[in-house]
Parts: C-alpha cells; sequence; structure tokens
C-alpha cells in the first residue's frame, strides 16, 4: 500500500526494543513508550502549517513562525494513552479526541464504549492523528477511520508503533482509492504475521496490559 511509511531513528530502534522486551518492567514500558511518543511527534508534525511573523529579538527585529493549524489527536482506548504526550507537549493547542474500543477476545472484532469529538469546523484544514501502537487484524482502526473519514476530515495521519501485514490487506481492501488519498499511516515496524490469537509476532505482547500493569 502506498500510504505506509516505515518512519526511521536509531532512538526509535533502541526503544523499539525495549518494549519489545519481555522482561521490560511496567515503568520502564511506559517510560520507553512515552520517549517514543517525542520522537514521533517531531516527525510526524513536519508537515503542520506555519505562519510567517516579525518577532523581536533583544537586537533586532527579525522574521520567525509560528505553528498555527487545528490538530486534533485521537489515541485509541486504552494503549493509544500511551503515546500522547509528545504529541501534546510539543503542540499544547492540539485537541485530543478519545475513543475507546476493545477487541473481543473471540472474534477479534472492535467493541466501542466510548467516543468525544470536538465541534471542529475548518475540517479541510484541519489535520487528525489517529494514534495506537498495536495495529493488528486492522478491526480497531479501521473502525476509527470509518468514522472520522465519514465526518469529513481529508488529512488524518495514523500512527503506529507495530503494523501487522494483515492489517496493512484489511485497510487496503476496506477503503477506496479516493479514501486512501485522505489518510497515511506511519509505523516504526512492519513485523512478521499475527499468531493464531491475533497478536502481532514478533511484536511486544498485549500493549495495553503492559502499560497500565493489568497482565
Ligand atoms: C489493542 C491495540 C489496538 C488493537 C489492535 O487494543 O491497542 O487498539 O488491540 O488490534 P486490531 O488491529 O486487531 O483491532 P485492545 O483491544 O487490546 O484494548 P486495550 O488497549 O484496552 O488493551
Ligand atoms: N493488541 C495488542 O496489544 N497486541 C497485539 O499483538 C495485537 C493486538
Amino acid at each position: 500500500m502506498n500510504n505506509v511509511s516505515v518512519i526511521e531513528h536509531p532512538l526509535i530502534d533502541h526503544y523499539l526494543t525495549r518494549l519489545r522486551d519481555k522482561k521490560a518492567p511496567t515503568a520502564e514500558f511506559k517510560v520507553s513508550l512515552d520517549r517514543l511518543s517525542y520522537l514521533i511527534a517531531a516527525i510526524c508534525y513536519s508537515e503542520l502549517k506555519s505562519e510567517k511573523h516579525h518577532v523581536s529579538t533583544p537586537l533586532k527585529k527579525t522574521s520567525g513562525t509560528t505553528v498555527r493549524q487545528p490538530v486534533v489527536l485521537v489515541p485509541i482506548l486504552r494503549a493509544g494513552l500511551g503515546l500522547t504526550r509528545g504529541f501534546i507537549d510539543l503542540y499544547p493547542e492540539i485537541i485530543v479526541s478519545h475513543i475507546g474500543l476493545y477487541r473481543d477476545e473471540e472474534s477479534l472484532k472492535p467493541i466501542k464504549y466510548y467516543f468525544k469529538f470536538p465541534a471542529i469546523r475548518d475540517k479541510k484544514n484541519a489535520r487528525v492523528f489517529i494514534i495506537d501502537p498495536m495495529i493488528a487484524t486492522g478491526g480497531s482502526i479501521i473502525f476509527t477511520l470509518e468514522y472520522i473519514l465519514n465526518m469529513g476530515f481529508k488529512n488524518i495521519s495514523v500512527v503506529s508503533l507495530l503494523l501487522a501485514p494483515e492489517g496493512i490487506k484489511a485497510i487496503e481492501e476496506r477503503f477506496s482509492v479516493k479514501e486512501k488519498r485522505n489518510f497515511h499511516i506511519y509505523t516504526c515496524s512492519i513485523d512478521e504475521k499475527l499468531n493464531q490469537k491475533g497478536y502481532i509476532v514478533p511484536g511486544l505482547g498485549d500493549a495495553g496490559d503492559r502499560l497500565f500493569g493489568t497482565l
């Protein structure tokens, strides 16, 4: 699929390796996820729109820029919360919407339990970042993308740490060419496959449980 990019940075690989390590305790998992969120946010924010204006330094008037674009962050609960901090700290003007989904253990289909989205008038100019560490079958992200595309947003980034080939195929098949022009997927790794329980292999296990210590 054309609209998938694997983002590369030695520190992204470093912290991703910490997350993959089954011996990493919850505290280390949280810290690594936080640090990844800054690295990834900085890369994903590289296309935000800025306005030029004058600024007076203590010495001279010069030109500068201020980022000015409506941006909505949509963490998919629960594990998506672990990637929010970098996005919010680096651009505090961001509005945070939440979508609550969990995978049914048998069917692996997403079940929605919460959704709160701000009223955004300027949908054409706004950017939406949907964040979730894991895209496995693709069910949760497809559900979320359907919602956000239906609202009329045309500038959507999906941000994940790990993406399974099965998820890519499902996304590819679900959306039309026209719909696919409105979103791009950033990931840190395309892993090998899913196991029989729908977990990403090699993956990092259950992201939500490892983040919140609910193993
Ligand atoms: C995980 C993960 C994704 C979803 C990915 O959430 O954070 O949202 O699974 O799987 P999919 O691509 O097959 O839909 P989970 O349902 O475990 O909920 P949690 O974050 O509350 O633990
Ligand atoms: N959700 C997770 O948290 N981990 C996986 O490997 C797949 C879905």
